[in-house]
């Protein structure tokens, strides 16, 4: 018997906020008629802000790994070269999809503990003198493995050697959490969903898109139908979709895009940085290891932590979750038992956090887990400096 609000600490799904929840407790309406061509403007529109992009952006009924098919099937051909970058499970997996595609995958290795690097995308695009590899593809924020890839950087790299591949960036557990500039950065896909930073519960597949990806779109062999680009932005000038669509999530997304513009883009991605570095600052206070070694890399999104050797990972989130009706996030393929995962993204705050440090923290006790106390009071601390400008304000107000 568990008691209390369950507490969804995994990096996605993540927690769907009252508000949401409430927002999509509707009838559902006609999907041909003006009320949702009216709905349907609103979240495409809505939608750009986020990705930060004046371009088109398509929403298909399905998670993320259909809008990974999606931006495949659109822009290349069967046969083409492409390079990506094994920066976890989920690189991994959507390079397994390219390549049950017919696409021949230039995989740079890597040990799961960084994001992608500039330098190595770099020195792959200057001895492709023939213009051979058609895209980069990378994952912005790697969710087996809590590490970010510069996609800035990556960008810019590619610009100083002048490779005209595309460039497709996995923003799937990043968008509406980690800053992220579609057209700033020149990206030519973006692919996302629902679940993550938009807190919404799965089923929505995002792709963002350039000019230039919608030109490859016209000349490229895969073939497709259901994915389509072109298929679905036709009637999307509109507010309209070729098919019926998922109405009440599109409720929902209106409402979170209203959530995440109200906060202010850059107060949520500031908001996620410091949950990051309190998050790691606990794991460190505790004397255990975070997964990805490289600071610049760190994710504001998750933390994945080592386990001390000999201590498995996933008998130490069920102690949690039959304990303190908490659940963490597993370990994925190659780090399987080895680590586990804190989600602090989307509707979270300095009291869910705390409550969820305080959970694992707990957790480590019950466990048997060596470990140093404290590491929630280290977060604490971090977390009132933060706060501290906001109250020394408003008490000098109410004293004088
Ligand atoms: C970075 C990343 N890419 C792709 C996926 C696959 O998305 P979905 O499970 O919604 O198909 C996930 C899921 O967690 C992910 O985190």
């Amino acid at each position: 018997m568990r008691q209390g609000r369950h507490f969804l600490q995994i990096p996605g799904p993540s927690p769907v906020p009252d508000r949401i929840l409430r927002a999509m407790d509707m009838p559902v309406i006609d999907h041909r008629s003006a009320e949702f061509g009216q709905l349907g403007r609103t979240v495409l529109e809505g939608s750009q802000k986020i990705f930060q992009t004046s371009g088109p952006v398509v929403i298909f009924p399905s998670s993320g790994t259909g809008a990974w098919e999606a931006a495949i099937v659109n822009t290349l051909s069967p046969g083409d070269k492409v390079l990506m970058v094994e920066t976890g499970h989920f690189a991994t997996l959507w390079r397994q999809m390219a390549a049950r595609w017919g696409i021949d995958v230039d995989f740079i290795p890597g040990d799961w503990r960084r994001g992608a690097d500039p330098a190595a995308i770099e020195d792959r695009l200057a001895r492709d003198t023939s213009h051979a590899l058609k895209a980069v593809m990378v994952v912005h924020n790697e969710t087996s493995t809590g590490a970010t890839s510069r996609i800035g950087e990556i960008r810019a790299a590619m610009d100083r050697v002048a490779h005209p591949a595309l460039l497709m960036v996995d923003t799937i557990s990043s968008l509406g959490s980690v800053d992220y500039r579609h057209d700033e950065w020149r990206v030519d896909v973006s692919v996302s969903c629902s679940q993550k930073g938009f807190m919404l519960p799965p089923g929505l597949g995002f792709n963002a898109m350039s000019d230039k990806a919608r030109t490859a779109a016209k000349s490229n062999k895969m073939p497709r139908s259901y994915w389509d680009w072109e298929e679905m932005l036709k009637p999307n000038a509109n507010g309209f979709f070729p098919y019926t669509p998922a109405t009440n999530l599109l409720y929902g997304l209106r409402e979170a895009i209203a959530m995440l513009m109200e906060e202010g883009l850059a107060n949520v991605f500031a908001r996620h940085q410091q949950l990051a570095a309190a998050t790691r600052a606990a794991v460190n206070h505790w004397g255990l290891e975070v997964l990805c070694q490289e600071p610049k890399d760190f994710s504001p999104v998750l933390t994945a932590v080592l386990m001390p050797p000999g201590y498995d990972a996933d008998q130490f989130r069920k102690v949690v979750l039959d304990n303190y009706n908490m659940s963490l996030g597993s370990g994925l393929s190659k780090v399987a038992g080895k680590v586990f995962r804190i989600g602090h993204l989307g509707e979270c705050n300095e009291l869910t956090l705390l409550a969820a440090l305080t959970g694992v923290e707990m957790g480590l006790s019950a466990a048997g887990i060596p470990h140093r106390a404290g590491g929630v009071d280290v977060a604490m601390k971090l977390l009132e400096q933060r706060a501290e400008g906001n109250s020394a304000t408003h008490l000098k107000v109410v004293g004088s």
